[in-house]
C-alpha cells in the first residue's frame, strides 16, 4: 500500500510525529458477501408481560433503549415464542389449539386472546420503530400432537421419520397450526416473516422442548411448506430451521437436511451459541444463517464494557458480533432477551429494570455499534489491512453510506487512515464505545476520500462514510 502512496505524503506522515504509525484501511465496495438482515432480542417466557406492565417513562425508555436508532441499539428483528402451555400457569404463552381436536384429521378450534402473553403488544411497539423482522419460533408442538404425550421433557412428533403414535400422523395439523399463528398475527397488523418449528432439537429440556434431527425434520418441512403455500403465504414467510444448541451441531443438522434436498423449501438456517459459537464457515447452500439466540446464563447481570474479559461484558459480545458476521457468514445476530424486570440473576438480557428505571448494559452498547448503522439490506464487504489487536468489518447500506466497525482488543489505541476502492465519499461521521463513553460522537477528519481516525484502547469505533 504505501508504495502507491505520493511521495509528498510520506515525507509529511515521516516528518509528523502524530501520523506515524497509522495503519491504511480499505474498504472494497466491489467485493461484497453476505446480505445483513439485522441484529435482535426476544421478550419470550413472560418478560414481554412485565416489560409491558412497567410505568409509562421507564417502558418508553427500555423501548428506545432496544430500538431507537438515535438513543438506543436501533436493533431490526424480533424473536417470538410460540407457546404451547395449556393453561395460563404464571401468563406464559396460551397454546391456540390447548384442547386435543381428537385426532389429527378431527376439526380443530383455534382460539386467540389478541396478547400472545403480550409479544402483540410488544411487535406492535418495534413497529412503531420500523422492525419488520418477525421471526416466530415454536419451543414444542402440544402435548397430543407427540410421542411422549407432553409439552416438556423432548420427545417428538408423531409422523416424523421414524416416530409413530396410536394417535397418528400429526405433520399435517402441526403444520396448519404454525400458520394459524402466523394468520393470528397477521390479524392483528404484524407480518411474521420467518417461522421455526424447533427450539434446541438436540437437547431435553425440562420445559418446553421438542426433539429432532436433520432427517426427522426433513420429513416435516415439506409439509410445513405446503401449509404455508395453501395459505397464500410462502412468499412471505420463510421457514427456518433448527436453532440447535450449538454451532457445531447445527451444522450436522444442516448437512442431513441439505442432503435430503430441503433447500428448495427452507428460508433460512438458525443456531444458538450454547455449545459452540458461529466461528467458522457452515455449508447452508445459498441459504442465509442467523445466529438466535446468544446469552451470557453464568455471570450476574453487569453492566460492564471492559473489565477482565468475562461473558457479561459488552465487548466480549462486540467481538462474538463480530467473528459471526465475518468468519461465520451470519446475516443475523440475536441475544436472547432485551427487557427484563427484577431479574438481576443473569446477564441473559440487555437492559435490566427495578421497575422504577432502566439501565442499558455494555453488551446493549456492543450491539448498537452494529445495529444502529448497518441497517437491514446491508451487504457486507471486503477490506484489506487492519490495525494491531483490531478487527475491521465493513458494510455498504441499501441508501448508499458505508459503514466501517473497528473493535480494538489492545490495550492501546491505534490510528487509522480508512479509505475507499470503487467510490469515493466525502462527509464521514463515528461514534465510540469503550469504559467511559456509549455511542459517543467522535469527529473524523476526511481529505480526499480519506477519514483519519483514532481507535480508543479496548473500544468499538463505527464509521460512516455517505
Ligand atoms: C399476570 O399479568 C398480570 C398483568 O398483566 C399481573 O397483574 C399478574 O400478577 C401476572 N401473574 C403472574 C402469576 O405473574
Ligand atoms: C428516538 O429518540 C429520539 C430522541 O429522544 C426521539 O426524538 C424519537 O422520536 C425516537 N424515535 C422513535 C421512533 O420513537
Ligand atoms: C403485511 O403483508 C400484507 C401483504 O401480504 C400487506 O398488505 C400489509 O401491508 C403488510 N403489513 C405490514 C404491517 O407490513
Ligand atoms: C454466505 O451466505 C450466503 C447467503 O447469504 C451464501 O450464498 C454464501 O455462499 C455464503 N458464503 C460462504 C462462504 O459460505
Amino acid at each position: 500500500m504505501i508504495g502507491t502512496l505520493p511521495t509528498t505524503w510520506l515525507v509529511f506522515a515521516a516528518s509528523t510525529l502524530s501520523v506515524l504509525g497509522q495503519t491504511q484501511v480499505t474498504v472494497n465496495l466491489n467485493t461484497q458477501y453476505q446480505e445483513i438482515d439485522g441484529f435482535g432480542i426476544s421478550q419470550a417466557f413472560t418478560r414481554a408481560n412485565e416489560f409491558k406492565a412497567l410505568s409509562a417513562v421507564p417502558r418508553q425508555q427500555g423501548l428506545d433503549y432496544l430500538f431507537n436508532t438515535t438513543t438506543g441499539a436501533g436493533l431490526t428483528i424480533i424473536r417470538m415464542r410460540i407457546g404451547a402451555q395449556t393453561k395460563k400457569a404464571n401468563n406464559e404463552s396460551f397454546s391456540i389449539l390447548p384442547n386435543n381436536p381428537g385426532g389429527p384429521n378431527s376439526p380443530r378450534n383455534y382460539v386467540w386472546d389478541g396478547d400472545d402473553a403480550s409479544q402483540v403488544w410488544f411487535t406492535k411497539e418495534a413497529q412503531k420503530y420500523g422492525v419488520t423482522r418477525f421471526i416466530a419460533d415454536s419451543w414444542s408442538a402440544p402435548a397430543y400432537m407427540k410421542t411422549n404425550n407432553n409439552v416438556n421433557s423432548g420427545g417428538y412428533l408423531c409422523g416424523v421419520q421414524g416416530r409413530r403414535c396410536n394417535s397418528g400422523d400429526w405433520r399435517e395439523a402441526f403444520a396448519e397450526y404454525l400458520v394459524q399463528y402466523v394468520k393470528f398475527y397477521r390479524q392483528e397488523g404484524v407480518n411474521i416473516t420467518h417461522l421455526g418449528f424447533l427450539n434446541e432439537p438436540d437437547f431435553t429440556a425440562s420445559y418446553e422442548s421438542m426433539l429432532s434431527n436433520g432427517q426427522e425434520a426433513a420429513s416435516f418441512i415439506p409439509t410445513l411448506y405446503k401449509a404455508l403455500q395453501t395459505a397464500a403465504l410462502e412468499k412471505e414467510v420463510a421457514i427456518t430451521c433448527c436453532d440447535a444448541m450449538g454451532w457445531d451441531t447445527q451444522k450436522g443438522i444442516t448437512s442431513a437436511m441439505l442432503s435430503a434436498g430441503m433447500e428448495q423449501y427452507l428460508g433460512l438456517i438458525t443456531s444458538h451459541s450454547y455449545t459452540s459459537d458461529p466461528r467458522n464457515i457452515m455449508n447452508t447452500g445459498k441459504l442465509k444463517v442467523w445466529q438466535t439466540e446468544a446469552a451470557d446464563l453464568q455471570s450476574r447481570w453487569c453492566t460492564t464494557w471492559y473489565g477482565n474479559g468475562g461473558q457479561c461484558e459488552g465487548l466480549t459480545w462486540a467481538n462474538k458480533i463480530h467473528t459471526g458476521i465475518v468468519n461465520a457468514n451470519l446475516s443475523g445476530y440475536i441475544y436472547w432477551q432485551g427487557v427484563e424486570v427484577n431479574q438481576f440473576q443473569a446477564a441473559s438480557y440487555l437492559v435490566a429494570s427495578d421497575g422504577r428505571t432502566v439501565t442499558p448494559s455494555g453488551r446493549l452498547w456492543a450491539f448498537a455499534q452494529w445495529s444502529r448503522f448497518i441497517r437491514p439490506g446491508a451487504r457486507r464487504l471486503g477490506t484489506s489491512g487492519a490495525p494491531g489487536s483490531t478487527s475491521v468489518a465493513a458494510f455498504r447500506n441499501s441508501d448508499g453510506s458505508v459503514v466501517v466497525v473497528f473493535t480494538n482488543n489492545g490495550g492501546g489505541q491505534q490510528s487509522v487512515r480508512v479509505g475507499t476502492n470503487g467510490g469515493s465519499f466525502e462527509r464521514a461521521e463515528a461514534w465510540v464505545t469503550d469504559n467511559s463513553r456509549a455511542v459517543a460522537a467522535v469527529s473524523v477528519g476526511i481529505s480526499g476520500g480519506i477519514a483519519t481516525l483514532t481507535i480508543l484502547a479496548r473500544s468499538v469505533l463505527t464509521v460512516r462514510f455517505s
